[in-house]
């Protein structure tokens, strides 16, 4: 009898364990490697040494659905695109717009969010009114994102891109006055403003724009990705993490 229940009990102190090993979750299927560029709140940036944001919880919700173990890797924006593609991640969420020209490369899930292109000036600097006079203007933009394509169309007018590896450089330019504007996505673009006296955003809206998270073409975790995000959106949970960053 005490042998049998010895028996039992070792038994149970291995299974235990081994659910501990797996994770605890019991159904894990092991890590997803979301590449994304931390360097655009309130979508994804570092604090205290870890990547936060909407992208990040969004993510982290889509994974924990799907018995994922998340795991986010920092790279520049314009590296994203290839590490899905490659496979060196399994998905990309970078407060990326949806482009045609993308999608001959990536998949996109449906959208998660929308984005407008905001214009950011040096208050009291009239050189830059409106999107129009951007086309005579030296445009600061993060290398490789949409308001880098936006503005690369006005090259042929006259304007000079200078393209930077992060948003915040090319603020720091404008604050510099190096640059006569920056464009970038309107939340990123208030946070800029927020943290830098004496800029500001012009009040004329840009180009609209949808956000998803890009993976690799073919992939059978887009339909996946797909069902859990309909769920967070249905029982509210991406409307909560997007309030929570972005306050009304
Ligand atoms: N929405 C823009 C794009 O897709 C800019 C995104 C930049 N994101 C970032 N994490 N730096 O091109």
């Amino acid at each position: 009898m005490k042998k049998i229940l010895s028996a039992i009990l070792a038994a149970a102190v291995m299974c235990t364990s081994m659910l501990a090993l797996a994770g605890c979750g019991g159904s894990k299927k092991g890590e997803l490697h979301m590449a994304t560029n931390a360097a655009f709140e309130p979508y994804e940036y570092k604090e205290g040494g870890e990547i936060v944001g909407i992208d990040a919880e969004i993510a982290k919700a889509i994974c924990d659905k799907l018995g994922y173990t998340l795991v986010i890797d920092d790279m520049d924006f314009d590296a994203i695109i290839t590490a899905v593609t490659s496979g060196k991640a399994d998905f990309g969420m970078a407060g990326m717009t949806v482009t045609d020209e993308r999608k001959k490369s990536v998949d996109f899930t449906d959208s998660y969010t929308t984005a407008i292109q905001s214009i950011i000036v040096n208050d009291g600097e009239d050189k830059v009114k409106s999107a129009d006079d951007l086309k005579t203007a030296t445009v600061g933009v993060q290398l490789g994102t949409t308001g880098d394509i936006y503005v690369s169309k006005f090259e042929k007018d006259g304007a000079k891109i200078e393209r930077f590896n992060k948003g915040a450089d090319a603020v720091l330019a404008l604050t510099q006055k190096k640059v006569d504007a920056v464009v970038i996505d309107n939340e990123p673009a208030k946070k800029f403003v927020e943290q830098n006296k004496g800029t500001k955003i012009l009040e004329e809206p840009f180009e609209n724009e949808d956000y998803a998270i890009c993976l690799k073409k073919g992939s059978e975790l887009t339909e996946q990705f797909n069902k859990a995000l309909k769920e967070l959106k249905d029982d509210g949970t991406v409307k909560k993490i997007i309030d929570k960053y972005i306050k009304a």
